[in-house]
């Protein structure tokens, strides 16, 4: 089975080529960064212009890349949402044209499910397995049991990490995107200078809450002299934000990893995955204090490459190849959808917040 995979959802335009036996052909990424650095974030209808003009020729690299033909494919799958819509619907419309002219099955992928499904690409993980899902709008534990069988443990209940991080990158003027700037920053930063809050920390269940770190973050940088801010002091909040999100992450998650146990025993499933996922798992730290966490826990630890955990489109050609071994593929009469939980039965204060 070969898959085309396209991701339209925010400000990456991505066309991939999968295969069932777990070969990326071709992987292009087109980073919008450079259109939306000017405004401190992504604008959605710059976003929606800009995908329309690239993603006819990044489609076009990725078949020649990957050395297969339009024809050759099994079917093409697109995100279907969540995401800024007008750039969800470039991308299922592109999909769905391609389908109906090569007579394919067309696949809406959720994003989500892409980000939730990447650890089975990468490194063949079996369900069911733990999943953080740390991403620019997302912040959830979740349990895969299966393709599209999620059951939700925790999300936030204001902020997701990813933008908490965007947040104080932009306090700090260190630009956007600010989850690599930050994670750079820290590098040089002492992680005890401030004394910032772990929200939820200690507290039962899986939920998160970033909202009063943030608002801690900017008072700790107005606590600070006035005039330019110091690199030292720019690295020491850096520093201190990501081990405080990090105690924050290791918490939560140990609840989850708890309540898993409730549904899934040791015997049953006797070494399950903590698996990471979405752009924030591209950080380090996050990463170290998982595993640490994953291993004490008598957990193996997941965390796809950096490249595969940022937006991208083999995720979404891998999830399509997942639903249609399955004969799951969708009518042309799919519409783009804004927002899409993965668990549906969840009491998502976070999609209710986009709402
Ligand atoms: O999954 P993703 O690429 O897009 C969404 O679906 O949201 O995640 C983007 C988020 C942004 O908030 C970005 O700042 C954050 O992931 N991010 C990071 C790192 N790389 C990306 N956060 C912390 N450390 C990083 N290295
Ligand atoms: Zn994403």
């Amino acid at each position: 089975m070969i898959v085309l995979g396209i991701e339209t959802s925010c400000d990456e335009t991505a066309a991939a080529i999968v295969t069932e036996d777990r070969r990326i052909l071709a992987d292009e990424v087109f980073s919008q960064i450079e259109d939306h650095r000017p405004f401190g974030g992504v604008v959605p209808e710059i976003a929606a212009r800009k995908h329309l003009e690239l993603i006819d020729g990044v489609v076009e690299r990725a078949i020649q890349q990957s050395g297969v033909g339009l024809d050759d494919l099994d079917a093409v799958a697109a995100t279907g949402g969540p995401g800024l819509i007008g750039g969800v619907l470039v991308g299922v419309m592109t999909a769905k044209a391609i389908a109906t002219v090569k007579d394919k099955p067309f696949i809406a992928v959720n994003h989500l499910e892409g980000h939730a499904l990447t650890a089975r690409l990468t490194d063949d993980v079996a369900f069911p397995y733990l999943l953080l899902l740390v991403s620019g709008g997302h912040c959830q534990l979740l349990i895969v049991e299966g393709v599209g069988q999620y059951r939700q443990l925790g999300t936030t209940i204001d902020d997701a990490l990813g933008e908490a991080f965007d947040k104080t990158a932009k306090m700090l003027g260190l630009g956007f995107p600010g989850g690599p700037a930050v994670e750079k920053t820290a590098e040089k930063g002492k992680a005890g200078r401030f004394d910032l809050p772990r929200p939820m920390k200690g507290r039962d269940g899986a939920d998160f809450s970033f909202s009063g770190l943030k608002t801690r973050v900017r008072q700790t940088i107005e606590s600070l002299p006035p005039g330019d801010l110091i690199e030292q002091d720019v690295a020491d909040v850096c520093a201190s934000f990501q081990a405080a999100a990090g105690d924050v992450l290791v918490d939560r998650t140990a609840n989850a990893i708890g309540m898993f146990r409730l549904r899934h025993t040791p015997s049953a499933v006797p070494k399950p995955a903590l698996v990471v996922a979405g752009g924030v798992a591209a950080n380090k730290t996050v990463c170290e204090r998982m595993q640490t966490l994953a291993l004490e826990k008598g957990f193996q630890f997941i965390a796809p490459p950096p490249k595969l955990c940022t937006d991208n489109a083999a995720m979404i050609a891998w999830a399509g190849i997942e639903r249609l071994r399955l004969g799951d593929t969708d009518d042309m009469d799919f519409q783009a959808r804004p927002r899409w939980p993965l668990d549906p039965n969840a009491n998502n204060q976070e999609q209710r917040k986009k709402a």
